[in-house]
């Protein structure tokens, strides 16, 4: 009997498919109000050279009260982020992400802006304010927790304040889908698509005065320890 080659190899790609592939499964979470964001490079063939895999995000002063979001090492001025909203605005996607910042501290929420030269391309802004609703973390029934809407980005890209100096920051690229029902994820070229996963991180009382309040900081799912997560164990 003739069986085609692609066939045999259809054939064994099915065996080694089942059952383990088939069966969803999701690295475990714990639930805390505060938490951090690291970043996991989702195609690391467009990784920049040092790799940006691992990295947290923290905010990039460029004026009174404004902030671009960037990324730097756990240690270098991160910040620790909270979901507010009611239970209702969570489930519907009404909710923000928050980190609290100046003196007294304030509610710095994560505002998505789109670029003046694009239909598709938002920068990432944590400057003192409300921030964008939606800018939250994933939930039930998608497996894994990170921060829509999809997708995030990092770029390379020059900011005035600093005279043109070059900063790692953090974009996001609006899905669309074209006239012939291609769906167009519009990375930039150049640019490193990420998610941003929450760590559980501890969320700090705050001092009396402050002009936050974490009267609706919600309890968030998050994970323990992002890097020690063995992404070939979960999925799809
Ligand atoms: C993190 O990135 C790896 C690929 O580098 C991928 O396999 C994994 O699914 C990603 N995690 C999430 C939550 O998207
Ligand atoms: C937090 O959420 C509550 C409930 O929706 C809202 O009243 C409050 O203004 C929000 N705070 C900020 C800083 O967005
Ligand atoms: C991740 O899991 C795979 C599949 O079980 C295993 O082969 C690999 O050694 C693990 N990697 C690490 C770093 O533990």
């Amino acid at each position: 009997m003739f069986v085609s080659t692609a066939a045999l190899l259809g054939l064994v790609g099915a065996a080694a498919a089942s059952p383990l592939n088939i069966v969803p499964n999701y690295p475990p979470v714990k639930q805390s109000t505060g938490f951090r964001l690291v970043v996991n490079v989702t195609d690391k063939a467009l990784d920049f050279s040092p790799s940006v895999q691992g990295l947290y995000v923290n905010s990039i002063h460029v004026g009174a009260g404004l902030n671009e979001v960037g990324i730097g090492s756990k240690s270098d001025n991160h910040g620790i982020f909270y979901q507010n909203g009611t239970a209702a605005e969570g489930r519907f996607n009404g909710v923000t992400t928050i980190t609290d910042q100046g003196t007294p501290l304030s509610p710095y929420g994560i505002s998505l802006t789109l670029d003046p030269d694009s239909k598709t391309l938002s920068s990432a802004y944590a400057n003192g304010g409300l921030g964008t609703k939606g800018v939250q973390i994933s939930q039930f029934p998608e497996g894994f927790r990170y921060l829509g809407p999809e997708t995030y980005v990092i770029c390379n890209v020059p900011l005035a304040y600093y005279q043109g100096t070059k900063f790692n920051v953090v974009k996001q690229a609006a899905t669309t889908i074209s006239s012939t029902g291609q769906v167009e994820r519009n990375i930039p070229e150049g640019c490193v698509p990420i998610r941003l996963l929450p760590e559980c991180a501890t969320l700090e009382d705050l001092p009396a005065g402050s002009y936050s309040s974490h009267e609706f900081a919600i309890n968030s799912d998050c994970y323990a320890d992002v890097a020690s997560i063995n992404w070939s164990l979960y999925g799809p």
